[in-house]
């Protein structure tokens, strides 16, 4: 996705959908209309993709992001839905709902998508040309809502054209979209059902469902407060950062061509792209291979672009957890 090429507007009609679904399979970008906001659609299984996202959205951090599925039986397959979950998903999906349940560990989701969380946010939109997409590809698709990094959602094709022209394959074109603000996200503690966004589906019509009222969270607070993230996300062993040289007694990961004999590398040639799509897989690898004791040292990651994003995490992942 890094070389700048038009982007496709597709009409909403079976060869506009085939195409997009083309594309997704291709591991491309594509922006599709659901009745919130349109999305920024990846192949949620596909590292590479996933990474592309957040370089086509400029976001400096990898949040998680939501993985779209045509229905219940496709979100089961990917995750646990206890008996809270399943009953809210029966009663309002397809719709404006996103549940945030334990991911199965044979998933086959990128790490990259939960942002290394062991849960994965799931929505099952209703907009006709969403469900069309999402039954053509056959696969989860990932998406954020597709704008720039910092600018409001877009609600119609031509927003979507406008932030990200040029950065992602194609548009397809659905029109206005009904509901225009974002999917409402429900989270669990234990029993507890928790609002982590409000949203398109009113947090009553939930409560209302349960027979329980809901405790609410500010999502941002609760996903990205350090140690929170940190004790999900970091490796079990400690990582240290900027090791230009192999480090000794620790397992190195490298970037770049310069780091010889490193145990793994996030990109040989040293690109961004790459280095995103890897970082959560490799982390999980080294960790796997550590000695007790033994630490992660990393590379130094230019700080721009992507790199932003990988230094944020690596940050987190070095920041000593409590
Ligand atoms: O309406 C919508 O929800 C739109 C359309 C495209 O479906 N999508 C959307 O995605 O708004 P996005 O990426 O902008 O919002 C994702 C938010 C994250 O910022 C976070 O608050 C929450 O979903 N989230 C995702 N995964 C999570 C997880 N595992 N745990 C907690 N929160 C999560
Ligand atoms: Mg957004």
């Amino acid at each position: 996705m890094s070389a700048p090429a038009p982007t496709s507007l597709l009409p909403d009609n079976p060869d506009g959908v085939a195409r997009a679904a083309g594309f997704l399979a291709d591991g491309g970008l594509v922006a599709f209309p659901t009745e919130t906001v349109y999305g920024l659609g990846a192949d949620a299984r596909n590292d590479h993709a996933v990474a592309g996202i957040f370089q086509a959205k400029g976001r400096p951090h990898f949040n998680p992001l939501i993985v779209h599925v045509p229905d219940l039986t496709a979100a089961q397959a990917l995750a646990e839905f206890p008996p809270q979950a399943a009953r809210l998903a029966t009663a309002f999906w397809p719709g404006p709902l996103t549940l945030v349940v334990p991911r199965r560990p044979d998933a086959g989701l990128s790490d990259l998508v939960s942002a290394g969380l062991d849960t994965v946010a799931l929505r099952a939109p209703e907009h006709p040309l969403a469900q069309a997409l999402l039954r053509a590809f056959g696969g989860p698709v990932a998406a954020p809502s597709a704008n720039r990094s910092g600018a409001v959602s877009p609600t119609r094709a031509v927003h979507v054209i406008e932030g990200l022209e040029g950065r992602i394959d194609a548009v397809l074109d659905g029109g206005a979209c009904g509901v225009g603000v974002e999917s409402t996200i429900v989270g669990f503690e234990g029993n507890q059902p928790v609002l982590l966004r409000p949203g398109g589906l009113p947090a009553e019509a939930i409560e209302a469902c349960l027979g329980q009222p809901l405790d609410i969270r500010a999502p941002n607070a609760a996903i990205s407060a350090p140690g929170q993230l940190a004790s999900h996300y970091a490796p079990g062993a400690a990582v240290v950062l900027g090791a230009k040289t192999a480090p000794k007694g620790a397992l190195w990961l490298g970037f770049g061509p310069t780091c010889m004999g490193a145990d793994l590398t996030l990109s040989a040639s040293g690109d961004l792209l790459e280095a995103a799509a890897n970082l959560f897989h490799h982390l999980r690898l080294l960790d796997d291979m550590a000695a007790p004791g033994q630490q992660i040292a990393v590379a130094p990651i230019p700080d721009h672009g992507l790199g932003r994003a990988i230094n944020d995490r690596l940050q987190r992942a070095a920041t000593p957890r409590t």
